[in-house]
Order: structure tokens, then sequence, then C-alpha cells
């Protein structure tokens, strides 16, 4: 793992994700994203950069099918417990985290699939469309970019930070990402999905999926 103090880094969304990650051992499930699953079983195997990769299970799971992949995030603690679950999973060989802000984050390498799995920050703001345009930057000719995003509430209790948050759609992600014809889409939708809470209610949500390949 390779874990370095960003100057740049945005410090306020870094402590509130720091905080919120040390409330417990395993904010998530730690399982993969539905739709990170659907879509990358269809693909080649090859390099993948998990964008707010948080505990790493879609790490895990895309280095556990042979992907080769690197996870970035603003927090160490999030990223200590990646690492673990990808030794754990027998595959570390295969994963690489970086600590660090992907408002300024630069890399040489380019991705197969570039990835972001609900890279979404409340009550503390992040440049998330400069984060996703950039990201599109990172992806390799012939290459894929997945936004996964909270379309709609994720848990029937908002919380009261939430409540003034707006929930970005598929269009307005898509349109953030302002991609020329260089660029063919794939999907632009809202995905329904039951998720269940903590205490076992189930709750029905909307999972909004951009997902893009580099001509
Ligand atoms: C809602 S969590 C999602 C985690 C993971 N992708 C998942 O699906 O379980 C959002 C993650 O984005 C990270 N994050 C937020 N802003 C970031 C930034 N500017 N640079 C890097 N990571 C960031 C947070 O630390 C957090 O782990």
């Amino acid at each position: 793992m390779h874990l370095h103090d960003d100057p740049t880094s945005d410090t306020d969304a870094r402590s509130w994700w720091e905080a919120r990650y040390a409330e417990r051992d395993g904010i998530w499930s730690g399982r993969v994203n539905a739709v990170l699953a659907s879509v990358a079983a269809g693909l080649p195997v090859g390099r993948a950069l998990d964008l707010g990769c948080g505990e790493g299970g879609d790490v895990v799971w895309l280095a556990e099918r042979g992907w080769s992949v690197v996870g970035v995030d603003l927090s160490v603690t999030a990223l200590t417990r990646a690492s673990a679950a990808a030794v754990a999973a027998g595959v570390e060989e295969r994963t690489a985290f970086v600590a660090a802000d992907l408002a300024s984050w630069e890399t040489d390498g380019r991705f197969d699939l570039v990835t972001a799995s609900f890279l979404q920050s409340w009550p503390v703001e992040i440049p998330r469309v400069a984060i996703l345009r950039r990201a599109a930057g990172f992806v390799a000719p012939g290459g894929y970019l997945l936004v996964t995003a909270h379309a709609a509430p994720p848990h029937g209790d908002l919380p009261e930070e939430l409540r003034g948050y707006r929930f970005p759609s598929p269009s307005d992600d898509l349109a953030a990402l302002g991609l020329d014809d260089r660029w063919e889409v794939l999907e632009a939708a809202g995905r329904p999905r039951t998720a269940t809470t903590p205490d076992g209610h189930e709750h029905h949500t909307v999972d909004g999926v951009v997902l893009v390949r580099r001509r």
C-alpha cells in the first residue's frame, strides 16, 4: 500500500471521512456493489482503477477475477481495511492502494476500467464534477468509465445532514463528464435496487449508472 500525505488534500473532507470510518470497524458490507459486478462481468479482464474505493469491496472482487486494481481514497483508515481485505482474499499481488485526494491525484497509468461507486460526500463538499472529468483522462483507448451514484436516498430514514443534498441523476453525471464524440455512451440510466438497512428493513432506492467507452 502506498500511503502518502497529500498536502493539497481537502482537509475537511478527509477529516470527515476519517471520523466516519473511525465510528466502527467496517462501515460498508465488504461485498461488491451490484452495478460494478454486473458491468465488469461482461468486460475483458485488464487494469482497473477504483476511485473512492473505501474499504475495498469492489477492488477485492475485481482482483479475485484476475483484474489488476489500483484503489484510491482520501481515508488511510479505509485503505488499511481494504489492504487487509485484499490480503485475506489472497489477491494482494494484484492490488495497490493509494491515499490521495482525487481532485489533485495524478497517474501516468491508463486503465481498461475506471470505476467510481458512490463517490459522493456529505455534509462536506468534494469537487465531484472535476474529479469525474479527470477520471475520464485515466481511461485507456478502448477502455470503460463506470460511474455509479446514489440517484435517490440510499436509506429510508434520511439523516439530518442528507436532507439538503441533491442526488445526481445519471443525465447530470453524463453531462458533467462533458465527453466528446471520442466516447460512446453505453448506459445513462437509473437501476432500481432493494437495499437492506442495518436493522433489517428493506428500502427501495435507485443507483444512477453512467457507462461510457473510449473509442
Ligand atoms: C460513499 S463512500 C463509497 C466507498 C466505496 N466506493 C463503496 O462503494 O463502498 C465514498 C468514498 O469516497 C472517498 N472520497 C471522498 N472524497 C474523496 C476525494 N476527494 N478523493 C479521494 N477519495 C474521496 C471517501 O473517503 C469514501 O471512502
